[in-house]
């Protein structure tokens, strides 16, 4: 396995391209189960977790084949498996998105439960419970969810006791197969959501109200395969915000959408950085020391869960102290005590998180622990003084596509090895 080495404390400069976001490409590859036909995606990153989606299709009969550097094409004429094994979703949780489809299409389909992972439980009862609301019969057997409505599904009014990102989009795709009226209450207003209703509806679907908290969806629309550009990716876009601001630097980051960034670049803003944006690119200087703020995470349009840790990682500097709530997950601090190696002062009480900032960081061995906390211990790692060895990056390579390549470029001192060590 391969580590990030950073030798820490220079300055960004220049400009990165931003890549087509993670969690919008997955519902993409999902959504091309609901009909057969080829259909096109395009602005793919290339990344871990679309691998692992593509080897999923693979597996139940799908034709794919790479069109370009980001561009694939999935042929789903014939699908022969309903099935997605443990080993798939132990990897990527989000391989729970291929249910609802499956289910609109081929009237069943079987998968792994989720067990824990990192960043918390992450249950996926509240998708089971709307399947069940429109219609499908579950059974839990040696760990695999069985679903299946041999009469098809039927449209439903679902309230989600809770804002869940897949799990609206889950229900979304089959609520699309499904006979009549679905209403899906309290829904994600996510702007991946957003865009799959987009995918969905240029497919031939009716979907309406995704943004807000109510979305409907007229099901048994014919549907055909089409074309699809896969949106940036607003958590890389503000990963790379923060290493301008702990950096005191400055950079530019174009084919992003800012729009989908507001609560971020408000943050940050408070924290001393000055911002300009377009409508497909932003400008980001970061401010000599951040000021410390107040963050509570929540579902979009509050502030992301999703850069909770990279934004801790600018706050690990500032002068004085700040106080983040994490109300998305339960446990979402596992990198707490990575950068406490690097010298930050952060006290965590419940969801609580007490961060008091220091002068400086220092470089040390870390260990990722999921996707986001590694991405925070590399923007702790560009400010710290000497070299952080951040261990354990297959969780980065899920979700950044040639992180380190992209901060060379604009000044940073890091390269990727191989990690003899032992984990
Ligand atoms: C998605 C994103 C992930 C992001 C998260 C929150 C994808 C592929 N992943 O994950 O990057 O961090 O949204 O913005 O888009 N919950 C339940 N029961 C359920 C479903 C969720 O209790 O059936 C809880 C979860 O444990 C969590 C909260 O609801 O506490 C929100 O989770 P959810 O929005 O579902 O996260 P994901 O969709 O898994």
């Amino acid at each position: 396995m391969d580590k990030i080495v950073i030798d820490g404390g220079r300055r960004l400069e220049g400009e990165i391209c931003i890549a087509g976001a993670k969690n919008a490409a997955l519902p993409a590859f999902a959504a091309t189960i609901l009909c057969p036909g080829k259909f096109l995606l395009t602005n793919v990153p290339n990344l871990k977790d679309v691998d692992t989606i593509i080897a999923l299709l693979k597996e139940m009969g799908a034709v794919i084949n790479k069109e370009g550097p980001n561009a694939v094409s999935v042929d789903t004429e014939r699908l022969a498996h309903c099935e997605v094994s443990y080993d798939l979703v132990r990897t990527m949780r989000a391989s729970c998105l291929v249910l609802g489809p499956l289910l609109a299409r081929m009237g069943k389909s079987r998968i792994s439960l989720p067990g824990g992972c990192a960043i918390g439980e992450r249950p996926i009862n509240l998708h089971l419970k709307g399947f069940q609301g429109m219609g499908a019969n579950i059974t839990l057997e040696e760990g695999y969810v069985n679903a299946d409505a041999p009469d098809g599904l039927v449209g439903h009014k679902i309230y989600l006791d809770l804002v869940t990102v897949t799990g609206t989009e889950n229900l979304m795709m089959a609520a699309t197969g499904a006979k009549g009226t679905t209403i899906l209450e309290n829904a994600a207003r996510e702007p991946e959501v957003v865009f799959l209703a987009d995918m969905l509806n240029k497919m031939g679907a009716d979907v309406h109200g995704a943004g807000t908290d109510k979305i409907t969806i007229n099901g048994g629309k014919p549907l055909k395969a089409v074309e699809m550009e896969i949106i940036p990716d607003r958590v890389e876009t503000g990963t790379f915000m923060a290493a301008a601001a702990i950096t005191a630097g400055q950079l530019k980051l174009v084919g992003c959408n800012p729009a989908h960034l507001e609560a971020v670049t408000m943050k940050l803003a408070e924290i001393g950085c000055k911002i300009t944006e377009g409508s497909d690119w932003l400008e980001i200087t970061g401010p000599a020391r951040p000021k410390p703020v107040e963050i509570e995470t929540n579902p979009y349009p509050s502030f992301p869960t999703d850069m909770q840790a990279q934004v801790m990682a600018v706050l690990s500097v500032a002068d004085g102290t700040s106080v983040i709530t994490e109300s998305v997950f339960e446990n979402r601090y596992m990198h707490v005590a990575e950068m406490r190696r690097m010298g930050a002062n952060i006290l965590l009480k419940g969801r609580n998180a007490f961060v008091h900032g220091v002068g400086s960081l220092s470089g040390a061995q870390v260990m990722a622990t999921d996707l986001r906390a590694s991405a925070s211990l590399i923007v702790a790692g560009l400010a710290a003084k000497g070299k952080t060895h951040v261990r354990r990056v297959y969780h980065l390579d899920r979700g950044y596509e040639r992180i380190e390549e992209k901060l060379r470029m604009v000044g940073a001192n890091i390269e990727r090895k191989p990690d003899r060590k032992r984990d």
